[in-house]
C-alpha cells in the first residue's frame, strides 16, 4: 500500500489544492445523479463538494490512507448514506461493484509512479462515454523545491518520488488504456505562503512527506527547515497537469 498520510495536519494547512479542487470540480459537467469514482479524495473536502452536485447522485470516494479516510468520515458525517468509501491503491483492480459514470481527481495522480496501471484501473470501472476529470503535478513541477532537496541531501541515488508527467506522454498513456476525446494541459500555478512557519508545516506535510518517512524523526526539522532555507522566495513552483478524457 502507499504511504500514510498525516490527515488532521493536512486539514489545518492552507492548501492551494482547494483552488485546484474547485477548479476541476468546474471541468466536470454533471446532471446530479451520476455515480463519480474521486480518485486520492483524501479528506473529502471535493467529495463533499462532488455530493453538492450530485442531489440525486453518489460518490466512490477511493484512497490508500486509513488515515485520510477516517478524516473523511468525519467531514462527511450525516451524508455517509450517499458515499461508499473505499480503501484501495488505484494501480490495482478496484474493489467496488459495477461502474462509475465519471471520474474526478485533484493532486494525487504524481504520487503514483505507473501511469499506465492507473488510467488501466480507472478505465476498467468505468461505463463507455464516461468522463475523467482530473489535475496532479506535471512537467517541471517543484523544480526549485526538487532543486533545494538535492542540495541539501547532497550526491546519492536519485529517490523517485512522484511521476510528473508531461502532455503529450499523458496523452499517448490514455490512449492506450482506451481513452478518447482526450484534452491535456500544463498550467503553471506558483503557490505563495505566509513567512514564519507555514511553509515549512506545507513543506513537511505535503510535499516533503515521503521524504520524511525514510528519515530519523530527529533530522526531520532540521531538513525542512534546510530546503525552505534554499528557495528564493516562499513559495512552492507549481505546475499543474489538467487532464480530460473519455472512456471510449
Ligand atoms: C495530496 S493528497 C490529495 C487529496 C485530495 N484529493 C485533496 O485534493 O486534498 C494525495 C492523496 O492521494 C492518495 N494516494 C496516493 N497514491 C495513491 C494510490 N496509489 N492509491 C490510492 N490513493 C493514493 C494519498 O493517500 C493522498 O490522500
Amino acid at each position: 500500500m502507499p504511504r500514510e498520510w498525516d490527515a488532521t495536519t493536512y486539514d489545518s494547512l492552507p492548501l492551494p489544492h482547494l483552488g485546484w479542487g474547485l477548479r476541476t470540480l468546474g471541468r466536470l459537467p454533471l446532471r446530479g445523479d451520476e455515480r463519480v469514482l474521486d480518485a486520492g479524495c483524501g479528506t473529502g473536502r471535493d467529495t463533499a463538494g462532488l455530493l453538492d452536485r450530485l442531489p440525486a447522485g453518489r460518490v466512490v470516494a477511493v484512497d490508500a490512507s486509513v488515515r485520510m479516510l477516517d478524516q473523511l468520515r468525519t467531514r462527511l458525517a450525516g451524508r455517509l448514506d450517499r458515499v461508499e468509501v473505499v480503501r484501495a491503491d488505484l494501480t490495482e483492480p478496484l474493489p467496488f461493484t459495477g461502474e462509475v459514470d465519471a471520474v474526478f481527481s485533484v493532486a494525487a495522480f504524481h504520487w503514483i509512479e505507473d501511469h499506465a496501471a492507473l488510467f488501466g484501473s480507472l478505465a476498467s470501472r468505468m461505463r463507455p462515454g464516461a468522463r475523467l476529470v482530473a489535475e496532479c503535478g506535471g512537467l517541471g513541477n517543484i523544480l526549485a523545491v526538487n532543486a533545494a532537496v538535492a542540495e541539501v541531501l547532497g550526491a546519492g541515488p536519485e529517490q523517485r518520488t512522484w511521476e510528473f508527467a508531461g502532455v503529450e506522454q499523458t496523452r499517448a498513456r490514455l490512449a492506450a488504456a482506451s481513452f478518447t476525446d482526450i484534452d491535456v494541459r500544463l498550467r503553471p500555478d506558483p503557490a505563495r505562503f505566509e513567512p514564519g512557519g507555514q511553509l515549512e508545516a506545507f513543506l513537511a506535510t505535503v510535499v516533503l512527506g515521503a521524504h520524511l518517512d525514510d528519515m530519523p524523526a530527529g533530522d526531520r526539522a532540521p531538513f525542512v527547515a534546510a530546503v525552505a532555507g534554499r528557495l528564493a522566495e516562499p513559495v512552492v513552483d507549481y505546475v499543474r497537469l489538467e487532464i480530460s478524457a473519455t472512456r471510449a
